[in-house]
């Protein structure tokens, strides 16, 4: 079994950036690369609502725009009391470049691990295979 322990610290640092005026649910991912470099990711909302942003994704962008794209688990940290799994459109993007990742949510309660391929068991891909 893997050990979480810095990957989940990593989340709950970056909770601490996350930028939620309008829920004020924070949320802070930490997207572990192969080579084991770590990029961070927070939720970004905006005024205009369907503008925000979620962590994971946040996080996948940063991964990206520094030429990752191979990534073998994520950490997902809230304050909330049950388990936050990553939205429908997050697990597509996720699955884009990773879709057997490792996925942990560490909330208030305790914390829960899925693969990607339980939460998303048939994502799109262009051609349909
Ligand atoms: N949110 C995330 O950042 N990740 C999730 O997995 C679920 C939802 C954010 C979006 C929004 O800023 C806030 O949580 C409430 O939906």
């Amino acid at each position: 079994m893997s050990d979480w322990t810095v990957l989940n610290e990593v989340a709950k640092r970056a909770m601490a950036h996350a930028y939620a005026p309008y829920s004020g649910f924070c949320v802070g991912a930490a997207l572990e690369c192969e080579d084991g470099t770590i990029f961070e990711g927070v939720n970004v909302e905006n005024s205009s609502f369907g503008l925000t942003i979620c962590a994971e994704r946040s996080a996948v962008m940063a991964a990206v725009t520094k030429g990752k794209k191979r990534f073998s688990r994520i950490a997902i940290r809230t304050e909330a009391e049950e388990p936050v799994a990553p939205c429908g459109a997050c697990r597509q993007v996720l699955a884009e470049f990773a879709p057997n990742l490792a996925v942990m949510s560490v909330y208030s309660g305790g914390q829960i691990e899925w693969t990607l391929g339980e939460l998303l068991p048939a994502p799109f891909h262009l051609g349909g295979e």
